[in-house]
């Protein structure tokens, strides 16, 4: 067994790197054996595992490695052969070291973003990055995310234009703003145990497309 590691990453702020990270490592967890990386230390990822009642754990494994900020590729190294996943969630900032290390040992990195011109402008440092790891890690593929659309809209056409002129392609799937996604952090849970068909549905079909990439 060598897991596959999957980054969820963007320099930007509150865009659903946690919250995008709990759900899809959750999803994953309840059928594969899946480790999830906080490497963040505002500890947001953590909080949201040890909010889950005593009977009811989050289905993945989660542990902190925001206090390691080099080398962090080796760090991770030391799991793969124990998981078929390891999901990390990183820190909003891609001045430090920890991105850029543990995007040596990704997969797949996952940049969820904010269909909107001002959050896709500041995805782009983000992009820079990964197209400069890429010529390193000749393994790791890279996709959007769509995070936050707004229900009965579509992705604007001024935002479709900016994705578009992505180096890496958007994932088919968009995640829609919905309060299943703030519950499950309160209940320490993912969508799929909230009571919202709609957002099971798009967390099932991101994991099909993730599992696609991944083959
Ligand atoms: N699809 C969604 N629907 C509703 N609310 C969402 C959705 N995605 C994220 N949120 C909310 O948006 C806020 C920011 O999300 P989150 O903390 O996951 O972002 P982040 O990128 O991890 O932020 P940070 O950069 O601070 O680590 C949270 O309040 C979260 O509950
Ligand atoms: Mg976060």
């Amino acid at each position: 067994m060598t897991a596959k590691v999957i980054l969820l990453t963007n320099q930007k702020g509150g865009c659903g790197k946690t919250t995008l990270t709990m759900n899809i490592a959750g999803a994953f967890g309840k059928k594969h054996k899946v480790l999830l990386i906080d490497g963040d230390p505002q500890g947001s990822a953590s909080r949201w595992a040890a909010s889950a009642e005593d009977d009811k754990q989050f289905p993945c494994a989660v542990m902190s490695l925001a206090n390691i900020t080099d080398k962090v590729n080796r760090e991770i190294k030391k799991y793969l052969n124990d998981y078929e996943y390891i999901f990390v969630d990183c820190p909003p900032a891609i001045d430090n070291k920890f991105t850029a290390s543990a995007l040596l040992i990704a997969n797949l990195a996952i940049v969820p973003v904010i269909p909107s011109p001002t959050d896709l402008w500041s995805a782009i440092g983000i992009q820079k990055l990964i197209s400069d790891v890429s010529e390193i890690n000749e393994n790791l593929g890279a996709r959007l995310l769509a995070n936050m659309c707004q229900t009965n809209a579509s992705i604007a056409k001024e935002a479709l234009s900016l994705i578009n002129e992505f180096e890496f392609p958007k994932f088919n799937t968009d995640i829609y703003q919905r309060t299943a996604y703030r519950q499950a952090a309160a209940y320490g849970s993912t969508v799929l145990d909230m009571d919202n068909s709609k957002a099971k549905t798009e967390i099932n079909n991101l994991v099909a497309e993730i599992k696609e990439i991944l083959k």
